[in-house]
């Protein structure tokens, strides 16, 4: 009997325990649903304590956009180099859900671009080009508080010795910034070329009107 008793009493409070943590866990289950409701793609950019950007080591994880095959335009296509490079865009999948929901792009979107050597005969081919080697790799931000003129940003991980971990922003001088300002369909992004993400656009009407497909830079 005074087994039982005191079995009881101690079975009191590990129930106290469990229903205190479940309530904690509870709270703590909202308070990060409503944070995640307020900011959706908020706290996904990883900066430098001196403002540079971090090279996310995921970015193969996010939404895959486009490859583009041999694409001639701006610094990241040196003419020097014979054979066609592949580029391909991913996006951070906060931003590519609101992109479907809205047409636009939210504060604290992030691309990559990477680019790629197109291989030939690499196995049982003799046609046809696959992806190999990485070349270099590119990014950007939209950020209003960090590049308050039109709110993005845009950055360089390529280095002569390779790629680096972190890039500080390209200069406002730099061809990024005025070409994509300028010749895109979408706010300062190509959508022009993501088939699924142009239609989303269309339909949204989300397209600029200054886009027209026959101006060339
Ligand atoms: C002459 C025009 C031009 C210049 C200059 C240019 N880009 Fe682009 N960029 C493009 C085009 C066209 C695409 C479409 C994607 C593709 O190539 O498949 C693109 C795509 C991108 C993307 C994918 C997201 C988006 O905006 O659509 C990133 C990131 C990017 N460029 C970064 C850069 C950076 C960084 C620089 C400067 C070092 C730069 N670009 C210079 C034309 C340009």
């Amino acid at each position: 009997m005074r087994w039982v008793k005191r079995k009881h009493r101690e079975t009191i409070p590990v129930k106290t325990v469990l229903g205190i943590a479940s309530c904690a866990f509870a709270a703590a289950f909202a308070w990060s649903l409503s944070a995640a409701a307020q900011t959706p793609a908020a706290e996904s950019l990883s900066y430098s304590a001196s403002g540079e950007l971090i090279r996310p080591p995921d970015y193969r994880e996010w939404v895959y956009v486009t490859s583009g095959l041999g694409m001639t335009y701006g610094p990241a296509q040196a003419a020097a180099e014979p054979a066609p490079l592949f580029d391909n865009v991913f996006v951070k999948p906060e931003a590519y859900r609101e992109f479907l929901r809205s047409g636009t792009w939210p504060d604290k979107t992030m691309f990559l671009l990477e680019v790629r050597d197109a291989d030939t005969n690499v196995s049982i081919n003799n046609g046809g080009r696959t992806q190999g080697r990485l070349v270099r790799m590119e990014a950007s931000v939209k950020d209003r508080q960090r590049f308050p003129d039109d709110g993005w940003g845009y950055f360089s991980f390529d280095s002569p010795q390779g790629l680096v971990d972190q890039a500080a922003p390209l200069p406002a001088t730099a061809t990024c910034y005025s070409c994509h300002k300028t010749n895109t369909a979408v706010d300062n992004t190509f959508v022009q070329f993501y088939p699924t993400l142009f239609d989303v656009a269309k339909r949204l009407g989300t397209i600029k009107p200054t886009y027209d497909p026959a101006k060339k830079p």
